[in-house]
């Protein structure tokens, strides 16, 4: 069976859950970062790592997804916000939907650090940011400086772990 884990990421944290998920596909999976990406064709299931941006998956990955048709995959991103959130569940869904005519077989969601340079940003915007500082943002920006984590990784092992046994079934 021939996997590929093709992924996309800014700052390392969507790089750091394609590594796990690279890591239980069977002997001989690629991985590449989407723009040097092979032609999924010859793929029988393939992985696919985008970051949250604007609510959906990242531009990179948008147009790469175009790309893949009838085949089997399973997604996963990393975001902001909370993973059980209902931004993250629409974030979700725009990727399932971008993914159209393929066999979505899992999916995996965790946080991961926002840049930093983006904080600063907002910040010197004060008042005038789109997402002004709040109590809740603020904890929620805490807790995605320490993601992805171990427990992270794991999860997205897990979950591509059980994918990969019902391929192989
Ligand atoms: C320009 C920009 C836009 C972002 N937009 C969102 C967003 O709409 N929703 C969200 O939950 N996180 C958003 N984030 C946070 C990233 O999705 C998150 O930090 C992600 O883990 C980055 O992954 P990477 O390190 O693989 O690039 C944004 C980050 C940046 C830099």
């Amino acid at each position: 069976m021939k996997t590929l884990v093709v992924y996309s990421s800014r700052t390392g944290n969507t790089r750091m859950i394609a590594e796990a998920v690279h890591s239980v596909m069977p002997d001989g999976a690629g991985i590449f970062p989407v723009r040097d990406a092979p032609d999924p064709s010859p793929y029988d299931f393939v992985a696919l790592g985008f970051w949250v941006d604007k609510g959906g998956p990242d531009a990179d990955m948008a147009e790469y997804l175009g790309s893949v048709r009838g085949k089997r995959v399973g997604l996963f991103g990393t975001l902001g916000a909370w993973p059980d959130s209902e931004h993250a569940r629409k974030a979700m869904q725009a990727a399932v939907d971008r993914a159209e005519g393929n066999t979505v077989l899992g999916t995996f969601l965790c946080q991961g650090k926002v840049d930093p340079k983006l904080l600063a940003a907002m910040a010197k915007m004060g008042g005038n940011s789109p997402h002004p500082m709040t109590e809740e943002r603020k904890a929620r920006l805490e807790e995605a400086a320490r993601h992805p984590d171990a427990a992270d990784c794991e999860n997205a092992r897990r979950v591509f772990t059980d994918i990969v046994k019902n391929l192989e079934r």
